[in-house]
């Protein structure tokens, strides 16, 4: 309106002024002034802003306030409103959501750095926000509020994922989900995450019930620059529309909301470099680079543009001003540079990490966090160097090595980050790793040496400063969304689990399967010290030595055992049992020549002349620690390779049999492949397997599909192929796989197998096939899918019929993702079970309906037995092989106490073998010992106790 008004009062000057200067002539000027008057008009009209009437000398245009009003834009600062704090209910409050009243919980705060003296109290919820903290008593009316009483467990605020692709790559992944990138180039500021979001991702519900309340969602890496994040919330919403999940809009029309020029809500950029932009756009990092400065370059243009524009027409200064500089497709990335948007940037080496500083410094724009960052702990000064405050890193714990840039990737990452001042953030790139076990990444950096208050910020409060949300998530704290949850044992305990999850104040979980933790779980747990490590891992720029420190082959004595587990037989089942624990004196166990002599009390025989020998033996503290069975992993390619992306790290990928036939020279269509002709002993894999517990592995070769081939088991400790004791059975058992890829149909595949098992083939196939008939060795089938598995089924019974076996057929099948559906089908067919997922994921149609486990149901694996099936667990990539103590001890608490830490041990040790056709005598296996600890609790792995190479290792 003030516009227009001084439109009409410059023509009224000009007019009067006219009128008195030529008197006669004036109507006719006037008319033609009229008509300059409708021209400038309709030119105004066509060109929105910025026309100038100089000729006629109006020299302020039409729309001028619009204009000052974007200049003003301009400098508003990002961040929450001024009155924010003052703020009685939620923007995302849900009307008719009642309040709720948590009473005597030991809360997590994140103030203070997460130090805060642990506060002991009541919260109450309402409004969609934490609206009182501390000791008090609310009157308890009754039906007002509900009332939860926590019984004094732990309350933290919800998780926040900073690195999430959620309904851009949803779950079940088909085709249609493939959201996340685009292929247009590698520069795509102007792509948005939010017009891409999937509300019907399986995922959501899951990640919400692992204790996740917002997650940053991006756009995928395979973009030098890939697109706009969004801040999302993980509840479901009564209007079900992506933008309803957004924490706060920043593309908000209804200003009664979010009124940006008082404050500006911030945005979030993707960006990427390295192998994967390089791999799909740029070719080279140079061409990465360059990308990266011709955007910014052009970005920067425009913003110089607008702020010589805005300055002059501040002044009034019209004259020659032209249009206001804008361009829709480079809005966001000026947007970068005038610090209204929180850059992420997929970066693993040093050399892009030091592209990329360079690059914020040379267009003076900060990136608020390098994710991934796999070297970030390598080079902490580069970071600090970056433009305006150094980036924060968002690490995974331990997944690492799966591409050569994440070679360097270290478990001490995140306390080697807070040691040196820089914001550590655990993440989960969901699905890559499944959001829903955020908690797990920050617990095992906790294991590794981040003290506990850096690792509960590094998933809470961190976060949600990295992303210019700390007013308002991120903290129990009164004023602050009320997104919090309760937990059934303090949150860096192994398996801690939500008990209950509130989003703006809605619970998100009917709580079906809560579970008992004993009050051991209760405190901040006890973690090793791994000080030696992490310098180590720094002195060798990222690749220390894995090696044992020292291997001794005479006597050694553990002193300090508080219990001995051990491999047993009972009939024709070989199993694990705890053979001795600590009553009122400490156990002491003695070795020799690399075998368990015996375990027993100090004044014992056995130990006092152990302890006496002349020839000085070697004394190893374990601090309560425990001797156990080594562990046995199977279900990734660990043994067959380092860097799986690498073609010529690894043995590579064998012939399905059906689509792709060995060669002639090989075999032909009776090759059976050999994994044991692919071994490959001492990689990085291996060695930081066996230093975390796991001394076996069993393989079968890596195949295209139906024929995978011949399995092996070998020791992931040894040097090589030819040493004593590395191949520990070189065949076990034939593999084969059906699912349903389309290629060829399930049906032509369960067709190959039927024939397979009926017919007599010739050659080393028909061998092996021959003993599989004969039941003398197990037939292991690679399967997810609940139906394939009951077709399995079936198809057992078929040729058990029609050959009249006197022995049933041995069927295992590995995946399982669906086996709990047929529990009791398998329970009765005797088919043994590998579970490749301990804990399940929706990740594939084949697994879409999986059988979640706590806090959302029972246990797959507590189903599973509960049928007699034998369950044993495996992993489905290498890296996490290292984790498979935790995985067991996890399964055992999913138990609520009714399995023992022996069976429990025997899911990833005797079950395992047992269910792939290896069997090896007790006096070959190797033992473990752990200081500190048990091995299902975060004790330290110090030694391995291998009879095969009559040594102890000392880690
Ligand atoms: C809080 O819970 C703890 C643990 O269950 C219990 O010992 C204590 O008595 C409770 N305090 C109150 C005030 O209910
Ligand atoms: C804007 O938001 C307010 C507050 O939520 C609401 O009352 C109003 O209807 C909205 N206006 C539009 C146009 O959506
Ligand atoms: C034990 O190791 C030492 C030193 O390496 C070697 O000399 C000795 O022969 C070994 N003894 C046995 C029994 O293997
Ligand atoms: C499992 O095996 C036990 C012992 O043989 C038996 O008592 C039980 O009935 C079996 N359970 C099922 C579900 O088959």
């Amino acid at each position: 309106m003030e516009f227009s008004f001084k439109w009409h009062q410059e023509v009224g000057t000009l007019s009067s002024r006219l009128h008195s200067r030529f008197g006669g002539i004036r109507a006719l000027l006037l008319i033609v002034l009229l008509l300059a008057t409708l021209h400038a008009f309709l030119v105004v009209l066509g060109y929105g802003y910025g026309i100038e009437y100089e000729h006629i000398g109006v020299n302020v245009p039409l729309h001028a306030e619009d204009i000052l009003d974007k200049c003003r834009l301009l400098e508003v600062p990002p961040g929450p409103p001024p009155d924010f704090y003052a703020r009685e209910r939620s923007d995302r409050f849900v009307t008719g959501t009642r309040p709720t009243l948590v009473k005597n919980a030991t809360i997590w705060t994140g103030e203070r750095n997460g130090l805060e003296g642990v506060v002991r109290g009541d919260i109450l919820l309402d409004g969609g926000l934490i609206r009182k903290l501390g000791s008090f008593d609310l009157d308890p009316k009754g039906d007002d509020f509900f009332h939860i009483d926590a019984q004094g467990k732990w309350v933290t605020p919800g998780i926040v994922d900073l690195h999430s692709h959620l309904g851009v790559y949803s779950m079940p992944a088909l085709d249609g989900t493939f959201d996340g990138n685009s292929w247009k180039g590698p520069i795509l500021p102007w792509l948005r995450a939010l017009d891409a979001l999937n509300t019907h991702d399986d995922a959501f519900r899951l990640s919400a019930s692992g204790g996740v309340t917002t997650s940053l969602v991006l756009p995928g890496s395979a973009n030098a620059i890939g697109g706009q994040g969004v801040v999302i919330k993980l509840r479901h919403t009564e209007s079900r529309s992506p933008t309803s999940m957004l924490l706060e809009s920043p593309y908000e029309a209804n200003t009664t909301e979010y009124d940006p020029r008082t404050h500006f809500r911030y945005r979030q950029m993707k960006q990427a470099c390295g192998e994967n932009p390089d791999r799909f756009y740029s070719n080279t990092r140079m061409d990465t680079a360059w990308a990266f400065r011709q955007a910014y370059e052009k970005a920067r243009q425009i913003k110089v543009a607008q702020d010589d524009f805005c300055a002059k027409a501040k002044r009034g200064d019209w004259v020659g001003l032209g249009q206001y500089p804008e361009d829709l497709q480079w809005e966001a990335l000026v947007d970068v540079l005038r610090g209204r948007v929180k850059v992420h940037t997929h970066c693993y080496e040093t050399v892009d990490l030091d592209d990329l500083v360079r690059i914020s410094n040379e267009f003076k724009f900060s990136i608020a966090a390098f994710h991934h960052a796999h070297e970030t702990y390598l080079i902490p000064d580069t970071l600090k160097s970056a433009y305006g405050r150094p980036p924060a890193a968002a690490l995974f714990a331990t997944h690492a090595r799966y591409k050569r840039e994440s070679y360097r990737g270290s478990e001490f990452a995140p306390r080697i980050l807070a040691e040196n001042g820089i914001q550590v953030v655990m993440k989960s790139d969901h699905p890559v790793l499944d959001s829903r076990f955020l908690i797990y990444e920050a617990q095992q950096a906790f294991y590794y040496g981040l003290p506990h208050n850096v690792a509960l910020a590094s998933v809470t409060s961190t976060p949600a400063e990295v992303l210019g949300q700390d007013h308002r998530i991120g903290y129990v704290k009164e004023g602050y969304d009320a997104d919090i949850v309760l937990w059934d044992s303090h949150p860096l305990a192994l398996g801690a689990t939500p008990q209950q999850v509130w989003i703006d104040g809605v619970p998100q979980l009917s709580p079906a399967y809560t579970l008992d933790k004993p009050d051991s779980f209760q405190h901040v747990p006890k973690v090793p010290n791994f000080d030696q490590e992490a310098k180590e891992t720094l002195d060798y720029d990222g690749l220390p030595p894995l090696e044992p420190r020292s291997s001794y082959n005479g006597t050694v004595v553990f002193a300090n055992v508080s219990s001995v587990f051990l491999r047993t037989t009972s009939g024709r089942r070989t199993g694990v049992s705890e053979v001795a624990s600590q009553g009122n004196e400490p156990i002491w166990a003695v070795v020799h020549c690399g075998k368990l002599v015996c375990f027993d009390e100090l004044v014992s025989d056995c130990v006092h002349s152990a302890l006496h020998r002349q020839d000085e033996p070697t004394l190893i503290d374990l601090e309560g620690g425990s001797i156990a069975p080594g562990l046995t992993t199977f279900g990734s390619a660990l043994g067959l390779g380092e860097i799986m992306s690498e073609a010529s790290t690894q043995d590579g990928v064998a012939p399905d049999g059906l689509l792709s036939i060995a060669p002639g020279l090989a075999g032909g269509s009776g090759a059976l492949i050999r994994a044991v002709d692919g071994l490959i002993f001492n990689t990085r894999h291996a060695l930081v397997t066996y230093r975390s517990g796991v001394s076996s592995g069993i393989v079968a070769p890596r195949s295209g599909g139906f024929l995978t081939g011949l399995n092996t088991a070998f020791s992931t400790g040894s040097k090589h192929k030819l040493e004593h004791g590395a191949v520990i059975q070189s065949a076990g058992a034939v593999h084969v796989s059906v699912h349903p890829s389309g290629k060829p149909s399930v049906s032509t595949q369960i067709a190959a197998l039927r024939r397979l098992l009926l017919e007599p083939i010739s050659g080393e196939l028909g061998f092996w096939f021959d003993k599989i008939r004969k039941g003398r060795s197990p037939l292991v089938i690679d399967v997810h899918s609940a139906d394939v598995m009951a077709t399995l089924i079936s198809l057992k019974s078929e040729i058990e019929d029609k050959l009249a076996l006197d022995r049933p057929l041995r069927f295992t099948f590995t995946g399982g993702g669906e086996a709990h559906l047929l529990a009791k089908e398998l329970g009765q067919a005797g088919v043994g079970v590998v579970l490749t997922q301990p804990r399940p994921f929706p990740r594939s149609w084949e697994t879409r309906r999986m059988l979640p486990g706590p806090p959302l149901s029972k246990s797959q694996i507590v189903t599973l037995m509960e049928h007699n099936v034998t369950v044993a667990l495996g992993v489905d990539v290498p890296d996490k092989a290292r984790n498979t103590r935790f995985d067991v001890a996890w399964a055992a608490l999913e138990f609520g106490g009714n399995i023992s830490r022996a069976d429990a041990i025997a899911l990833a040790s005797t079950n395992v073998e047992s269910l792939l056709g290896i069997d090896r005598a007790n006096g070959e296996v190797e033992l473990v010992a752990t200081r500190g600890g048990d091995l299902l609790g975060y004790g330290k792995v110090i030694g391995v106790i291998s009879p095969l190479r009559g040594t102890v290792d000392v880690l």
